[in-house]
């Protein structure tokens, strides 16, 4: 038996435009995807998705994600036409969108190979696997996802050739909360269609990538220097960035306007977006609390977490 384990995720600064070289920000969550992994004598593989998930999420996914198995197999080295293997998904991290479910299960497989399999992988290894199972959910990813999912903690993210991926250090972890308003989102469709209005807008769309490329910059500064207003500042202008390239939703700026209303010190859509998670800047475990509330109090779930070290 091999086992095998990936964190989740919230992207902080970048989704989208990181795709097309803007840097980001990512910081990985304590919930995590686990993988078992047991060899079985017929060649080909099942799958037992135990993974919490929201509803219509698993079904929604589930072509996506067997093109996603097969790719990290292959990738791998795993010919499932000659080798059995019976692959059980679980974990706390919540099959949901925003939260890098994909790239968790992704991470976690490809460990999970790697130790049934002896293959010693190392994580710029895992990470390139993940990587290509990535590609069954996202088609075009950054590789952001993966990249938390694998090595953790906070991480400014590049996509390039080689890709840049730098370690941020903060003075103290920072209490978050993320609001998940229950709609599973198609994140493949979202970024062909930021894409597609890219090439039709390239006016508009330079100077709001030029800016989230700003931001990004200026938050990566203020996260060194322990400055969480200005954090809280740059995750609201995010915010309203990504709805000018229309990647949010009636949800989601709902649950923006309701965790400010509640004392956030910032907050936006995060990840893929058209549903799926916002994530606010709540320091301090009051605030948390305060926010939390709120946000369940009109029926949606949270999650509570911190971000940093
Ligand atoms: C999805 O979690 C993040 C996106 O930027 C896509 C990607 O980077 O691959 C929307």
């Amino acid at each position: 038996m091999g086992n095998g384990e990936g964190y989740g995720k919230v992207i902080l600064f970048g989704e989208h435009f990181v795709v097309h070289g803007v840097p980001s920000i990512v910081s990985a969550i304590g919930d995590t995807t686990t993988c078992e992994v047991i060899r079985k004598q017929t060649p080909g593989w099942t799958l037992k998705d135990d993974r919490p998930a929201t509803p219509g999420y698993k079904t929604e996914k589930l072509d996506q994600q067997k093109d996603s198995i097969n790719r990290v197999l292959t990738a791998a080295g795993i010919d499932p036409t000659k080798t059995g293997i019976n692959i059980t998904f679980a974990g706390n991290l919540l099959a949901a969108s925003g939260v890098g479910a994909s790239a968790a299960s992704c991470t976690a497989l490809a460990r999970a190979l790697s130790d049934e399999f002896k293959l010693k992988l190392n994580d710029e290894k895992i990470n390139e696997i993940a990587y290509e199972g990535e590609k069954g959910y996202h088609g075009t990813p950054s590789g952001i996802d993966n990249t938390a999912a694998t090595y953790g903690g906070l991480i400014w993210f590049v996509k390039g050739s080689p890709n840049v991926m730098d370690r941020i250090k903060t003075k103290k972890p920072v209490e978050i909360v993320m609001g998940n308003t229950g709609k599973v989102a198609d994140t493949k469709a979202a970024v062909a269609g930021v894409k597609e209005r890219k090439d039709k807008f390239p006016g508009k769309y330079t100077m709001i990538f030029n800016e989230a490329g700003e931001v990004a910059g200026k938050a990566r500064t203020a996260f060194e220097a322990g400055d969480m207003k200005e954090v809280g500042a740059l995750m609201d202008r995010a915010h309203e960035l990504l709805k000018l390239i229309e990647v949010s939703s009636n949800e989601l700026d709902f649950l923006v306007s309701l965790a400010k209303s509640n004392g956030a010190w910032g907050a936006k859509m995060t990840g893929g977006g058209l549903g799926g998670y916002m994530v606010a800047l709540t320091p301090g475990k009051k605030l948390q609390n305060t926010v939390a509330a709120a946000i369940e109090a009109e029926g949606f779930q949270v999650l509570k977490t911190t971000i940093g070290v």
